[in-house]
């Protein structure tokens, strides 16, 4: 098999099975986060400032994704800053 190196991972606290049903799980991510040496960035259900803030301090990821809250509305992440 042929190592691979990963640079950044983008993750979402949610199974396949789980599509958008429930809340993403803050907790994976930030497990994820401390299990790896490289950026990590989370994604799932951020729809307001205060969503993207405690992504942040949860998890301690590095950046963050923003999915559905920006369709139609991209306009929105200057609300985030
Ligand atoms: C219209 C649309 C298209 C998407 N396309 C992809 C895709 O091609 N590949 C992928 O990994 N995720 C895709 N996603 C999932 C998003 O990247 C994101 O993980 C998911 O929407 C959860 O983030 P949110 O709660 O901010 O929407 C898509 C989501 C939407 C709404």
């Amino acid at each position: 098999m042929r190592k691979q190196e990963h640079q950044q991972l983008q993750f979402i606290g949610r199974t396949r099975e789980e599509y958008y049903s429930g809340k993403a799980d803050l907790d994976i991510i930030k497990k994820v986060k401390e299990s790896v040496n490289i950026p990590v960035i989370g994604n799932g259900d951020i729809k307001s400032k205060a969503d993207a803030l405690r992504i942040f301090e949860y998890t301690g990821v590095d950046g963050i994704m923003i999915g559905r809250a920006v369709l139609g509305n991209p306009w929105i992440i200057r609300k985030y800053y």
